[in-house]
């Protein structure tokens, strides 16, 4: 059981007048965030909840499909300080899902935090292995400081967290099982911080969680939290 963390939350949504994601959609988001880091689908309660307080839209047709190119521009809707998270949903292409900041990043330049995801991967939408949402609760995780599952590979300290078993190579598709570092367990295939297809995601360990605690209250907690 860890702290409980009410995370404030704006969605800043790019279109170019007729692709983007719909309020219902950024809504069903926000819902499979908290379930997944409500342990809800198996793994931990992280303890981390998410409040979204508000949805900007920006039609930009430049914007929307090439968002890392025009990514200080889309990030002047950036709203709050360091303990808001700042969604910005737009075009990004089948390679790159999402990416996100680090924590520990914000204080050499806050205006560049926040997670970007593709549109298409929101509950519901059209990128076939990324449908259900997981590319933001991965990236989200990174924004809470985790690492991929299969960081530094088989060697120490692979993720920093030691209940995930290290990991030779990124999963890809769902396959039934895989072992790339033989004699320490099954690689963490299930895990939000692989690269597994969405269906076959489901959770944070109990060592994310605390990881995620321990980031929230190094660098995004507000003073009086
Ligand atoms: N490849 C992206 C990254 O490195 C996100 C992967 C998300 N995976 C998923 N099944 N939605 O951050
Ligand atoms: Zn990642
Ligand atoms: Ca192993």
């Amino acid at each position: 059981p860890r702290l409980p963390v009410t995370v404030p939350m704006w969605a800043h949504v790019l279109t170019d007048g007729r692709l983007g994601a719909s309020d219902t959609a950024v809504r069903s988001q926000v819902a499979m965030l908290n379930a997944a880091y409500g342990g809800e689908l198996g793994g931990a309660d992280t303890g981390i909840r998410f409040r979204l307080d508000g949805i900007t839209r920006t039609v930009n047709a430049a914007w929307f499909r090439d968002p890392v190119t025009f990514e200080r521009s889309i990030k002047r809707a950036r709203k709050g300080g360091a303990e808001t998270l700042n969604l910005y949903v737009a075009q990004l292409g089948e390679l790159v899902l999402g990416y996100s900041t680090y924590p520990y990043l914000y204080r050499s330049d806050p205006r560049l935090d926040g997670v970007v995801i593709d549109w298409r991967s929101l509950p519901g939408g059209s990128l076939r292995n990324f449908d259900r949402g997981f590319t933001g609760v991965h990236e989200i995780g990174h924004w809470f400081g985790l690492l991929h599952t299969f960081e530094h590979g088989c060697a120490a300290p692979g993720d920093g967290v030691d209940d995930t078993a290290p990991e030779g190579q990124p999963t890809q598709g769902c396959p039934a099982g895989k072992d790339t570092c033989v004699g320490d367990g099954p690689d963490p295939l299930h895990n939000f911080m692989d690269y597994s297809d969405d269906r076959c995601m489901s959770e944070f360990t109990p060592g994310q969680a605390l990881r995620m605690q321990e980031m929230w209250a190094a660098y995004r907690a507000p003073e009086a939290d």
